[in-house]
This record gives C-alpha cells, sequence and structure tokens, in this order.
C-alpha cells in the first residue's frame, strides 16, 4: 500500500500538535509528534547531567538511549528507554535543552529513521520542523504553519495560565525568538519552508480554519476521503 504523509513545519508554539492532532482524527491518520521523541532525548540529557555545549559526551550517549512510540487511546506516547516519559517533557527546561541539543548530527541520526519507518507503514500527519525538508522530502502535502512571535508567545502565557503555573509573557516571548532563531540557524536540517509547502499563518484563523485549510490542500492534493 502506499502510504499517504503529511508533513506540518514551523516554529515554536505555531498550533502545529493541536492542529495535527485533529486533522489525523478527522482522516484517521497517524499523529506523529516529532518534537516529543527529540524531547525525551534532552531530557536523558538533562537527568544524566550532560551539558549541552559538550557534543563529545551526547554523541557517547546517543548510543545508550532508545526512543520508541507507542498508542495509546488515539495518543501518542514516547518512551525513552522503555518508560514513558510524555508527561515529563513540556517544561521550559526541557524545551530549551531540546532546542539546543538538537543541533547535533547523532541526535537527529538517531531519530530519522524511526520517524521514515512509521510514515512508510502507516498514513501519518508528522509534525516538526525538518519533515517537508528533509525526514519526508515526497510527503504528498506539506505545510508551513506559522503565525507571529507575540500571538504565540499570547498562546503559550494562556495555556500556562490555565494550568496555574506562574509565568511571564516577555520572558516566554524571548524564549520563543531564541528557540525559533536557533531552530532556523543550526547548519543541519534547520527549520525552512519546504519549496513545496503551503504556507499558513494561523495569526488571525481559529483552530477550526486552519483544520479545514489543510484539510481542503490534502484533498486537492489527491487525498481520497475513502482511504
Ligand atoms: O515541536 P516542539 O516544540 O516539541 O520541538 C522541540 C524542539 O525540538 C524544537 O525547538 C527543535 C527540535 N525539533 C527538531 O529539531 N526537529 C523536529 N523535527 C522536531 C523538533
Amino acid at each position: 500500500m502506499t502510504t499517504y504523509n503529511i508533513a506540518i513545519d514551523g516554529p515554536a508554539g505555531a498550533g502545529k500538535s493541536t492542529i495535527a492532532r485533529r486533522v489525523a482524527k478527522e482522516l484517521g491518520f497517524i499523529y506523529v509528534d516529532t518534537g516529543a521523541m527529540y524531547r525525551a532525548m534532552a531530557l536523558y540529557f538533562l537527568r544524566e547531567g550532560i551539558s549541552r555545549d559538550n557534543e563529545k559526551a551526547i554523541e557517547a550517549a546517543c548510543s545508550r538511549i532508545d526512543i520508541s512510540i507507542r498508542y495509546h487511546q488515539g495518543a501518542q506516547q514516547v518512551l525513552l528507554n522503555g518508560e514513558d516519559v510524555s508527561g515529563l517533557i513540556r517544561t521550559e527546561e526541557v524545551s530549551r535543552m531540546t532546542s539546543a541539543v538538537s543541533v547535533y548530527a547523532p541526535v537527529r541520526q538517531k531519530l530519522l529513521e524511526l520517524q521514515r519507518q512509521l510514515a512508510r507503514t502507516e498514513n501519518v500527519i508528522m509534525d516538526g520542523r525538518d519533515i517537508g525538508t528533509c525526514v519526508l522530502p515526497r510527503a504528498q502535502t506539506k505545510i508551513y504553519l506559522t503565525a507571529g512571535s507575540h500571538v504565540r508567545a499570547l498562546r503559550r502565557f494562556k495555556e500556562l495560565e490555565e494550568k496555574g503555573q506562574m509565568c511571564n509573557l516577555e520572558e516566554i516571548e524571548h524564549d520563543i525568538i531564541e528557540r525559533d532563531y536557533r531552530d532556523m540557524h543550526r547548519d543541519i536540517a534547520p527549520l525552512k519552508r519546504a519549496e513545496d509547502a503551503v504556507l499558513i499563518d494561523s495569526s488571525n484563523m481559529t483552530i477550526d480554519q486552519v483544520v479545514d485549510a489543510i484539510m481542503e490542500t490534502a484533498r486537492t492534493q489527491g487525498l481520497k476521503d475513502d482511504r
């Protein structure tokens, strides 16, 4: 069977995972959150006390890490050496570490084949930074989802506030801008819009509008509803 692959790339906080989860549900696709895989690796380095600048130690540690994913009631769980770490990888500390260590080739190499393998065997909607450009260059539908940094910071601020966590809007925006810069300017697989990706700026769009725009794009690009 030829699988249908949808790639969604874009900067932090553009709404990729919320949107991708919704589209996956509508289409009966598997949602693959590649950021969660990078985050699980970053968690390992943090636990081991490895500095983000110590490339040698990070490279050596990669051989001790096994990342896999499984699905529980439709939700992706990410396993770090067999432990479900899904609930531990969303902190600001892990976000910063992840962006810093995802510049290293051994870290990226570790996850690339796993991501490609999933897309070969399942209809997937996969989100990340390099999906359309590097992981799945032949994805049938590619989306570059973005929004202004202030809008993205505000969304994150509200999310944290709802969880009852203290936070500072300026700090969040500063963190987002710093992460974007690093993700866009690294040597290997930087975040950029693939030439054939459809650009969606969600700054003034609702979640429903973005979901509809992606489904419409996929249909015009050959996705059949009876898959
Ligand atoms: O999507 P996210 O915020 O969970 O991603 C966290 C970090 O992981 C992001 O700052 C860069 C890195 N990442 C990456 O380099 N490549 C991907 N395909 C996904 C994430």
